[in-house]
């Protein structure tokens, strides 16, 4: 087989994952938790990742945050190969390109320190000058520079995660990853974080991937990816720009708000969704006839 030559995305790419797998190896298991994944985002996107527990969400994000290498295929960031990537330039990378959010914020906050000094603690570990003006800045971004001097302990778990995102931006990234980042707070909150990344979005220009379970949050993100079995499946597309506060809307127009879409791969293979190969009594292997017609394409069952 020839081997695959692959060249750097276009520019207003800023991750391209081709056919990309991750194997975890144990003593005794392998577990393939992404099996062949593609996933291009634009730079300046905000866009979400839905999928079951266990389908690879936190594994793509690890890849994407270069907190561990994928095992094959290829993954380009802001126009360079992860895959050829040396320990020296993850380590740059981490410092220089992305930020990262997590849900359990006690992983990067301490309790008993304000959120300013919480803010600059990563900072004064990698000896930042001018930091305490840099972390009330940073605080600003996040809309909390009037509870800097309160001890984490004491703020709500909207605010702390809101703290998190703070430190997440205090290298400037270009490329923030959220792994569930509203997973342990109400919906009211989980909006205002909505509205917090959004408006780091639009106004600094990062590009923003957020992991969510909550269908709520997802449903006000324009462009939504779905991971089934480690692979890219469908999309969910927002037909209308995104609403500012959720609430606004009943829970048909929010239905009707988004479509559901399905994605060509390179090589043009197409998913079909799960439910409509159920219809119709279709299973992988199966045979089915494509045929073009006046501006579609169809797929028959072969009976
Ligand atoms: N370090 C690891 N070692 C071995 N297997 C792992 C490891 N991390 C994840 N896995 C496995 O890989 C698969 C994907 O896990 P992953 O954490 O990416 O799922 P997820 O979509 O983030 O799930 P959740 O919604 O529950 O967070 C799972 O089968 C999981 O058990
Ligand atoms: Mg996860």
């Amino acid at each position: 087989m020839p081997k695959r030559v692959m060249l750097a995305p276009p520019e207003n790419v800023m991750v391209q994952a081709d056919n990309l797998v991750k194997i975890y190896k144990s003593s005794d298991v392998e577990v393939m938790a992404l099996q062949g994944l593609d996933l291009t985002v634009e730079r300046g996107e905000l866009m979400g990742i839905v999928g079951a527990s266990g389908s690879g969400k936190s594994t793509l994000l690890n890849m994407l945050g270069g907190l561990d290498k994928p095992s094959a295929g290829s993954l380009f960031i802001d126009g360079r190969d992860m895959l050829k990537f040396g320990e020296k330039d993850l380590i740059e990378y981490k410092r220089k390109t992305v930020g990262f959010v997590w849900q359990n914020n006690a992983r990067n906050l301490i309790p008993y320190l304000t959120a300013q000094q919480n803010v600059e603690m990563p900072m004064l570990l990698s000896g930042y000058s001018g930091r305490s003006q840099r972390a009330v800045e940073l605080l600003d971004m996040v809309g909390l520079s009037h509870r800097k001097n309160s001890r984490l302990d004491q703020m709500s778990g909207g605010e702390q995660q809101r703290v998190a995102i703070a430190i997440a931006l205090s290298n400037n990234p270009k490329l923030l990853l959220a792994d569930e980042p509203t997973g342990s707070v109400d919906t009211a909150t989980s909006n205002l974080i909505l509205d917090v990344f959004r408006e780091l979005n639009r106004v600094m220009g990062v590009t923003v991937i957020i992991v969510t379970h909550d269908t709520k949050l997802s449903k006000q993100i324009d462009r939504v990816v779905a991971i089934r079995d480690g692979k890219t499946s469908t999309e969910m597309l927002r037909r209308t720009s995104p609403i500012r506060s959720f609430g606004e809307l009943t829970e048909e127009q929010e239905e009707a708000a988004q479509e559901e879409v399905s994605v060509l791969d390179r090589a043009g293979r197409l998913q079909i969704p799960k439910e409509y190969l159920e219809e119709l009594g279709l299973k992988g292997g199966d045979k089915v006839r494509v045929e073009l017609e006046e501006g579609k394409i169809s797929i028959y069952p072969r009976r």
